[in-house]
């Protein structure tokens, strides 16, 4: 495997031999000297053209604790803002001798071009692709459920389904791990051809917590994406589809609330769930430079077959 495209491509087999390595990756986050010279003399590339706080972070860590040079590229002050294509970009970025390119892009796809067109030999990772995939978000989220539970875990996924990338990654993974994964949103947040996925859907968040699941999962409404009035106001959705104090406390104590950040507190999370004891946003984030740290060593040393 030479790319990192999407969770929807990844054998069950490739995603647990990822999750293990990322579980020895974690070990090197804990020791003094937090680095290894795997990867020295090896040039990643982070180049994003949305906006980041903890993939663009947590990929930069990963590569420098395994020892690569790195070089961290956003959109805004860059040539792209005078119109730079992907493609010279891409080929800019490879005259330089990039071994991996993590892209973050607005358009879905646009990792997939990236490594098909031919413009670069580096390895792709996707690092968010308009509201296509986000995969080494889901793996970060599957390697934060799989330190808490072991077979046949219930997740229900709550929120913006529809541009959610977040959200179609973790469905794939999760559903290929063996999970049942339970979707719950307004109509107009569940996309269409929903019925091909590996998931169940529902439209009543109360309903969905008397089930018990073991992990309750908060999208971000995500109204950079939004043209259009999908619920009446953000008071009716927080009162509808909100994971607020009285639902909080409604769950049973074993299970995990998370989210991938950012959060509209207020909206689709209150301050006390998302600071609750049940709370994982945090673990999730340490969660992902060990996961990065995972398929960077993987891709970049082909071991991952
Ligand atoms: N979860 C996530 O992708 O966060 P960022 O947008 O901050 O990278």
């Amino acid at each position: 495997m030479k790319h990192l495209l999407s969770t929807q491509d990844l054998t069950r087999d490739q995603a647990v031999r990822l999750l293990d390595i990322a579980e020895d990756m974690a070990e090197v986050s804990n020791r003094e000297v937090k680095k290894l010279p795997t990867l020295r003399g090896k040039t990643v590339v982070n180049l994003f053209f949305e906006d980041s706080t903890r993939t663009r972070v947590s990929f930069e860590l990963a590569a420098k604790r395994l020892s690569a040079d790195v070089i961290t590229f956003s959109a805004k002050g860059s040539s792209v803002s005078k119109g730079e294509s992907l493609k010279d970009t891409a080929q800019t970025l490879a005259a330089m001798g990039a071994d991996a390119i993590v892209v973050r892009h607005g358009a879905s796809g646009a990792a997939q071009v990236l490594a098909e067109r031919g413009w670069t030999n580096a390895a792709i990772i996707n690092a968010g692709d308009g509201t296509h995939e986000h995969p080494t978000q889901a793996l970060l989220d599957a390697y934060t459920m799989r330190k808490r539970i072991h077979d046949g875990v219930a997740v229900t996924i709550v929120g913006d389904i529809l541009h959610s990338r977040v959200a179609r990654s973790n469905v794939w993974l999760l559903a290929s791990l063996g999970a049942r994964v339970h979707l719950v949103a307004p109509a107009t947040l569940i996309p269409i051809g929903v019925e091909a996925w590996p998931s169940t859907v529902g439209y009543d968040f109360d309903v969905a917590i008397d089930f018990k699941p073991d992990v309750i999962m908060m999208l971000r409404i995500q109204s950079e994406r939004m043209n259009h009035a999908y619920f009446p106001n953000e008071r009716e959705y927080a009162r509808q589809w909100g994971l607020d104090d009285e639902r909080v406390a409604r769950l049973p104590v074993a299970t995990m609330v998370m989210h991938p950040g950012p959060m509209n507190r207020g909206l689709e999370i209150s301050s006390v769930a998302a600071d609750s004891y049940r709370s994982t946003v945090l673990e999730q984030v340490a969660s992902g430079v060990s996961v990065r740290m995972a398929v960077l060593y993987e891709l970049l040393t082909g071991s991952l077959a």
